[in-house]
């Protein structure tokens, strides 16, 4: 599903930022990265803007890379890929300074989607999610998208129903590893085979020691 565009939307490539700015600074984020704040779109709770934390280099990059990583996804021409993707729907101006717009994902009942530490933390790895676990390390195979060292923090557990799905907010495109895995399909194949049980040993290092990282 295709998140609603925001009047306050601009397509990333060559956007110019809007004249006039979103007011974010009254709001409290409903998230904060290491290296961004999260905020609900002041006109549409569907969608998340994004603020850099501070002024630095990995703050800026993070934004930057997560418009680049956008655009070349839609490039693929495959809508599916945003199935578990959050579609930035434009870059807006904020007195928190530039934002990134895209979908905000909720669980069925409203309620703000958790990322899955935060969910493993709060019901332990339990079948149901073991089972998403499997349908995004799929999705990923099938959609043959080679991610950048995707941990569970940068994964959201929607609640629908009695399941969960994953989706995946940050890090869609290894830019390491990408030359290497236009060389041939099964050179690709065995980098994600690769990723995946790297985010299998994150995993189990967060289940068996879950509160001593620093993140949420
Ligand atoms: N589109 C989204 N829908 C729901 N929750 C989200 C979304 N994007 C981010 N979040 C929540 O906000 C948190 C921080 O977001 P994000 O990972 O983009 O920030 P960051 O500072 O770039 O990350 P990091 O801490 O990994 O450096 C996530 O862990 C997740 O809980
Ligand atoms: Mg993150």
């Amino acid at each position: 599903m295709k998140p609603a565009r925001s009047p306050h939307a601009r397509t990333p490539a060559g956007a110019a930022p809007p004249a006039q700015s979103l007011a974010l600074s009254g709001q409290e984020p409903f998230a904060r990265g290491t290296k961004r704040h999260c905020y609900v779109h002041p006109d549409d709770p569907d969608l998340c803007v994004k603020v850099a934390a501070r002024a630095d280099e990995d703050c800026l990059r993070q934004q930057r890379w997560d418009l680049e990583d956008c655009e070349r996804l839609r490039a693929r021409g495959a809508d599916s890929v945003f199935d578990r993707i959050p579609a930035i729907t434009g870059v807006v101006d904020t007195d928190l300074g530039r934002g990134i717009v895209m979908r905000l994902y909720r669980d069925r009942d409203g309620r703000i989607s958790r990322n899955l530490s935060q969910v493993i933390r709060e019901h332990g790895l339990t079948p149901s999610l073991v089972r998403a676990i499997d349908g995004m390390k799929r999705w990923l195979r099938t959609e043959r998208l080679l991610t950048r060292d995707t941990a569970p923090y940068n994964v959201v557990a929607v609640r629908s129903g009695g399941g969960w799905t994953l989706m995946i907010i940050e890090g869609w495109e290894n830019r390491k590893y990408r030359w290497l895995a236009s060389l041939h399909p099964s050179v690709k194949d065995r980098l994600i085979a690769r990723q995946l049980r790297k985010f299998d040993r994150r995993l189990s290092r967060m289940v068996q020691a879950p509160r001593t990282g620093p993140r949420p």
